[in-house]
């Protein structure tokens, strides 16, 4: 058998990766999500550990199994999703947010299921925590990348966020194309950095994506 031996350029780093989507529930049977499959984090995590490097996935609900070698942290709602990065923040050289966190949640969850009543209803929402925004306040701050998911006005909304989150990388991508964002095997993206400086990828698959952000990142730590 031939075996491709990945080289070990990200040992003594330790990434997290968060992926997939968080559920936000209303009662005990029902919950507000999103598409996210999970795809683009789990390529993530899965090329940092083949590369050396320390993985903790957390993960909001999805239907593939952790790659090989990962420390998997399942998570469901976006405050659970917080407080499993905040935990582990300060062991990590390199956060990477691929997940798609709800920006709210139902404001009350029902311990009990909601009974049908009227023709028309409400639901209230509260926003939730903007997890890399609050990374990216933190004083010992590990190499920060955060994804903008968007349906055009990519460089703008793009760069809009990376000042915002204070994040070092936006990985920025047009989901209302066929072959990017969501649910699908391939993507395009658009790489800011701080400082100015794009790098615009060609439609690629997730793996092969995952490996350019990761190349990315560590010629920037160099
Ligand atoms: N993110 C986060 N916590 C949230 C919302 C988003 O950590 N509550 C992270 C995502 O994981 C992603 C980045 O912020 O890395 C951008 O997410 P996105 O949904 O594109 O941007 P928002 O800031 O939520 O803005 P909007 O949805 O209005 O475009
Ligand atoms: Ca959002």
């Amino acid at each position: 058998a031939v075996v491709a031996l990945a080289p070990k350029d990200l040992a003594g780093h330790t990434v997290l990766v968060t992926a997939g989507p968080t559920r936000e529930e209303l009662d005990p049977v029902r919950f507000i999500s999103n598409y996210s499959s999970g795809k683009m984090g789990y390529a993530l995590a899965k090329s940092a550990a083949q590369r050396g490097a320390r993985v903790i996935l957390v993960s909001g609900p999805v239907s593939m199994a952790a790659p090989y070698g990962v420390e998997l942290v399942n998570v469901n709602s976006a405050k659970e999703m917080r407080e499993a990065v905040l935990q582990r923040a300060e062991e990590c050289t390199v956060i990477i947010k691929a997940a798609a966190v709800a920006d709210y949640r139902p404001t009350e969850r029902s311990s009990i299921k909601i009974k049908k009543q009227s023709d028309e209803r409400t639901i209230n929402l509260i926003k939730n925590p903007d997890i890399l925004a609050e990374l990216g306040t933190l004083k010992k701050r590990p190499y920060l990348v955060g994804f903008a998911a968007e349906t055009g006005k990519l460089r703008e909304f793009g760069l809009k966020k990376l000042k915002e989150k204070n994040a070092d990388m936006i990985v920025a991508n047009d989901v209302s194309q066929p072959d990017a964002g969501f649910n699908v095997e391939t993507n395009r993206a658009l790489l800011l950095f701080q400082g100015g400086r794009e790098v615009d990828c060609q439609l690629m698959s997730k793996e092969a994506l995952a490996g350019e952000i990761l190349n990315h990142i560590l010629a920037e730590l160099k």
